[in-house]
């Protein structure tokens, strides 16, 4: 059988993770980011999805890769983290974060949706912040809001075609992302450490097993799946 997974946003982080994992269980792999990924086998699209028309750059190679595709898993993984305060929005940095975290996957379900066949799933990557706020990243949490909401209703809107969907909600992950949004800095993420259970941060890895569990088991049609580690309640 012929199973290819388009993951975006798989240069580095939970999505290099998600890339290994699911070509270990021999998917071929197509990854779309800003800038290519290195590694063997993978066939990478360089896009902007900040940027007006991309979809017009990838249409065409998408449709030669996925000919022949009888397994489909779509992996909505690329992701902005934009900090900014609910009275002092700059338009620009939400729009930035709605376009990646929210757009970019609507585009895509749109452009794959011939290659959806039964079997297939589109596997959105949400965050602890999709339900619920901590202050000073209303953009980040507004976009990962609404990408629950795109689930929920890709599970309804695909009812019968035996396509399943997930978000999958990662806690602090030691990814790029997590390192520049405390400023490199090894103390904050020791104390960061210290809000999960186990006492330490998430490796990528563990979400990527956890996405490769949701793509191919349609039980968990339609779930909010928090992969936090259990996060300490204050
Ligand atoms: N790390 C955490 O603690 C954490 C927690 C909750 C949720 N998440 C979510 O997990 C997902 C993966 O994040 P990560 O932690 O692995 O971060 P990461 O290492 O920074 O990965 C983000 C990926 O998104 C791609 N990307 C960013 N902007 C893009 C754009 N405009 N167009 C195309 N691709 C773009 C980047 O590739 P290029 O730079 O090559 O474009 C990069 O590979 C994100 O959705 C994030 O919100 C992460």
């Amino acid at each position: 059988m012929k199973k290819i997974a388009v993951i975006t946003g798989g240069r580095t982080g939970i999505g290099r993770a998600t890339i290994e994992r699911f070509q270990k269980e021999g998917f071929q792999v197509i990854n779309l980011s800003r800038k290519p990924v290195a590694m063997e086998d993978c066939i990478s699209l360089i896009v902007d999805f900040s940027q007006p028309d991309w979809e017009l750059a990838v249409k065409q190679p998408l449709e030669e890769h996925l000919q022949g595709c009888e397994q489909l898993a779509l992996v909505h993984n690329a992701g902005v983290h934009v900090n900014d305060h609910a009275l002092e929005i700059d338009p620009q940095g939400l729009r930035r974060s709605l376009e990646v975290n929210v757009v970019a996957p609507a585009i895509l379900n749109r452009l794959l949706s011939p290659y959806l066949l039964p079997g297939s799933s589109i596997i959105y990557i949400g965050s602890t912040l999709s339900e619920k706020a901590v202050p000073g990243c209303t953009s980040y949490v507004t976009a990962k809001h609404a990408v629950v909401g795109m689930m929920r209703s890709t599970c309804q809107d695909l009812v019968g075609r035996e396509i399943h969907t997930a978000c999958v909600c990662p806690g602090f992950t030691d990814t790029d992302m997590l390192r520049e949004h405390v400023g490199g800095s090894a103390d904050v993420l020791k104390s960061i450490a210290t809000v999960c259970t186990y006492n330490r941060l998430i490796e990528p890895k563990e979400i990527a097993d956890t996405i490769y569990f949701c793509a191919t088991n349609p039980v968990i049609n339609g779930a909010v799946l928090h992969a936090n580690l259990g996060q300490v309640e204050n």
